[in-house]
């Protein structure tokens, strides 16, 4: 059985058909890629599932159950995770903070936050623990708009691994990054997920990432899924190398 299945799954806005009758799964423990041109739809699938807006029809699935209909608190709470394109930050807080006040909400803790800051110290110590995961433990203390952009986007995906979930989806987590920035932050993001044995869904645009770091790639086009397959029947795969690759070359 799939850790996730989307049936049939649909979202237009207007005229656009942004998610087109979509099966979309994802297995236990896998790294998958999502690619595909600018408006393929990638962002799109990953807001229906962690449940920023409904779906127009069709259904998903999370381990066997419908949660279709589920608020985002609840798909959360069955671990689902998801961090931003852009990303989601507390500019204005430490980087301690910003993670402490995820696991406050995976606790459903946040309205007492600020009489607790300082207290629960369980959970401080597992912020300091995340961060050290992700090799941000340094700056712990440091305001999150005061670091550098890479390290701000593993912040963003060590805040979406806090809530503890099964699944966590990644939108773009090297965008914006110096080429030479892109594998240390992809390491540090796929030997945390490997290790604790959770499955990610990774958008991505840099061929060489994609290839590199994930088990299986999924392709999407014009709302609708292109081709499904390992690193290696991607790369053979016609259809894809003509429709995203080369469009990519030539844009
Ligand atoms: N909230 C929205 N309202 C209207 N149209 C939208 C909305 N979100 C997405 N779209 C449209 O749906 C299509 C798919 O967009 P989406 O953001 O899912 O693409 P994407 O594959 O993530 O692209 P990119 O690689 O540029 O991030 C695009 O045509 C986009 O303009
Ligand atoms: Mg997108």
């Amino acid at each position: 059985m799939s850790l996730l299945a989307t049936k049939s799954l649909v979202k237009h806005f207007g005229e656009t058909h942004a998610v087109d009758h979509v099966d979309f799964t994802v297995r236990e423990r896998e790294v998958l890629a999502l690619i595909g041109s600018n408006g393929a739809g990638k962002t799109t699938l990953v807001n229906l599932i962690s449940g920023l807006f409904p779906p127009d029809a069709g259904q998903i699935l999370f381990q066997g159950h419908d949660v279709t209909h589920m608020s985002v608190h609840g798909r959360i709470k069955a671990g689902i995770a998801r961090s931003f394109q852009l990303v989601n930050l507390f500019d204005q807080l430490t980087m301690l903070d910003n993670v402490a006040l995820a696991i406050f909400s995976r606790e459903g803790k946040t309205r007492k936050l600020i009489s607790l800051a300082g207290t629960d110290r369980a959970v401080w110590e597992e912020a300091v623990e995340t961060l050290r995961l992700f090799g941000l433990e340094a700056k712990a203390r440091m305001l999150a708009g005061g670091i550098s952009q890479g390290e701000r986007k593993l912040l963003d995906v060590a805040v979406a691994y806090a809530l503890r979930p099964k699944l966590l989806f990644l939108d773009e987590p090297t965008s914006g990054v110096s080429t030479r920035e892109k594998a240390p932050i992809m390491d540090t993001i796929t030997s945390v997920v490997r290790r604790e044995g959770i499955s990610a869904a990774i958008i991505e645009h840099d061929m060489d990432v994609v290839f590199n770091y994930s088990d299986r790639i999924v392709a999407m086009h014009q709302g609708a899924i292109l081709a499904d397959g390992t690193p290696a029947e991607i790369r053979r795969n016609e259809i894809v190398t003509t429709t995203l690759m080369g469009t990519a070359t030539a844009s």
